[in-house]
């Protein structure tokens, strides 16, 4: 980003005093930033070394865990979706997404896959079935079907758009809205809940576009990092997206770890970003990508208190 700073992250420690300033100000009158959710979504699952997921939601820095990721394998006739979590054991996990829910963090799935295509509606749709009866409330089990993560269910289903400058499989749009259609079973409640992680880039490809054109997209994860150009323009993408989007709830995706490029100092996150993505009506909170590290650096230790 324009204003990030390479600063390493030992500078990280005299920010107490910011915080403490920063409190002060949200107390003091016109707040800084009118905006203010409180919302930080964090990936989970890229590195064994980042510690559980019950460890990731006790950090009390989080209000959406994404576990990343459930990859949809290549070609026709495909076998099912397969977990990739980088080697975290799959056994302990219906529980602690249990244990995430009781601190009523919300846990969404995160669909990959570099390879995958979608030859029509109808694979879409039975791939939304499949998703439904393996990790979301189905009243019933489907015969043939396993649920990795026990009786535990996800709260909603992430689309992962990035396939390193790939566009994504056509047919998202029939199967989010094949997926959604469950919801109708439940009074006052929305089990399926479904959101998606775009690069920054506006507008996205075709396939996304009418992913989100379905209007069943409630959450947008926009990725302003991993990118030079987002990095470089991520002020004028974003409003692009909050320009097109009013009614969806826009999160900023930013990094963790200065190593990745659209690192942005918390300063700068204080100071220069929040200011500008909290002005549009459809923010909704800050993305942090991701778990490990964020177990590194601490920065939704700053995000929980400004986002
Ligand atoms: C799963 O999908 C993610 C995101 O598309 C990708 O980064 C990862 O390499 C994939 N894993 C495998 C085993 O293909
Ligand atoms: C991050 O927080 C943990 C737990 O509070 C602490 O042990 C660690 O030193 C912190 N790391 C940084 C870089 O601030």
């Amino acid at each position: 980003m324009a204003v990030a700073s390479n600063r390493p992250a030992t500078t990280l420690l005299p920010l107490a005093a910011l915080v403490a300033v920063a409190g002060s100000l949200f107390l003091a009158g016109p707040a800084a930033a009118a905006g203010k959710t409180g919302q930080v979504t964090v990936f989970w699952g890229r590195n064994k070394a980042e510690g559980t997921l019950r460890e990731a939601c006790d950090t009390g820095t989080y209000t959406i865990v994404v576990i990343s990721f459930l990859n949809v394998s290549a070609g026709p006739g495909n076998s099912p979706p397969s977990l990739d979590l980088s080697g975290h054991p799959v056994a302990g996990i219906g529980a602690d997404i249990k244990h995430c829910q009781s601190k009523s963090i919300m846990v969404f799935l995160s669909l990959g896959g570099r390879q995958h295509s979608l030859p029509s509606a109808e694979a879409a749709a039975d791939l939304a079935d499949y998703l439904w009866y393996a990790y979301f409330p189905a009243p019933a089990p489907r015969a043939g079907v396993r649920r990795p993560f026990g009786d535990a269910y996800v709260d909603g289903l992430d689309f992962f758009l990035d396939r390193g400058g790939r566009p994504p499989p056509d047919h998202l749009d029939a199967l989010a809205a094949r997926l959604w259609s469950y919801n109708r079973q439940f009074r006052a409640r929305t089990p399926v809940q479904l959101s998606a992680t775009p690069r920054c880039a506006f507008p996205p490809d075709g396939p996304a576009l009418r992913l989100l054109a379905t209007g069943l997209v409630t959450r947008v994860n926009v990725r302003l990092y991993g990118d030079a150009r987002c990095a470089a323009y991520w002020q004028q993408e974003w409003d692009k997206w909050a320009a097109a989007y009013p009614g969806s709830g826009l999160y900023v995706g930013l990094p963790a770890s200065e190593r990745t490029v659209g690192y942005v100092h918390p300063k700068n996150l204080y100071y220069g970003v929040l200011p500008v993505v909290q002005k549009a009506p459809s923010y909704a909170g800050i993305m942090i990508w991701d778990r490990y590290a964020d177990k590194q650096t601490n920065y939704s230790s700053y995000a929980i208190q400004w986002a």
